[in-house]
């Protein structure tokens, strides 16, 4: 039997195109997730428009006005918890989260990042994954935990690359997977099959490997 549940409400932190929070919109009719709302840490993203265009709340807490990460923090705290959401979805926020931060939304914050976690954690991860010559490529859904890109790993997208591939097609074929992958996963965790520890994460109550689930994309 199938189990119902009321459906997740998630909250959606963008910095810029948005086309992980797209796929989200896109997914969420069938799925046991809502968009309650959309924060970016940048205004004048198109990630914005995109939320405008789907009748989505959405609120711009913009860092450039804030002298320290705390005070930003304050009041993007603030800002989240109006909209009372039982999940964070970072996509494309492009802001260090402190301790602080995440201890608050303890468990409950995911993030997509453009690399096999571990391998390449932080920034230009396609041009160092060339510069490697790294046979696989893709992307990660992990817990975020206070260390940057460390959090228990939930599921990955692998895809070839290709002899071929620039930093920029490797970038347009992560993004295709990422596409895939999130929105699944953020689904599983409102079907509540998810659970972390802090160290092991579990799939309907099994260990998975410290790489999560991994799915072979063709993309
Ligand atoms: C994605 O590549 C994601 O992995 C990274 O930021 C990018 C966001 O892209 N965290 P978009 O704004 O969702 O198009």
């Amino acid at each position: 039997m199938t189990k119902v549940f009321k459906p997740c409400q998630v909250m959606v932190l963008i910095g810029g195109n948005g086309s992980n929070l797209q796929a989200l919109m896109d997914y969420a009719p069938g799925a046991n997730y809502q968009i309650a709302g959309v924060i970016s840490h940048r205004p004048d993203v198109y990630g914005l428009i995109r939320a405008e265009q789907g009748q989505i709340p959405h609120t711009v807490v913009d860092h450039t006005r804030y002298e320290d990460r705390f005070e930003f923090e304050k009041d993007l705290i603030q800002a989240i918890d109006e909209y009372r959401p039982d999940l964070i979805v970072l996509a494309g926020f492009m802001r260090i989260l402190s301790g602080n931060f995440t201890l608050n939304y303890y468990h409950k914050i995911l993030n997509i990042h453009p690399a096999l976690l571990p391998k390449y954690k932080g920034l230009k991860t396609h041009q160092r994954v060339l510069e490697a010559k790294d046979p696989n490529h893709g992307a990660s859904v992990h817990y975020v935990t206070r260390e940057l890109d460390s959090g228990g790993i939930i599921a990955q997208a692998r895809l070839s690359v290709h002899p071929q591939d620039t930093a920029e097609t490797l970038q347009n074929r992560v993004h295709c997977a990422e596409h895939w992958l999130y929105p699944k996963v953020v689904n599983w965790y409102s079907q509540k099959r998810l659970t972390y520890d802090g160290l092991t994460v579990s799939f309907d109550d099994l260990p998975l490997p410290e790489t999560g689930k991994v799915f072979d994309m063709d993309f």
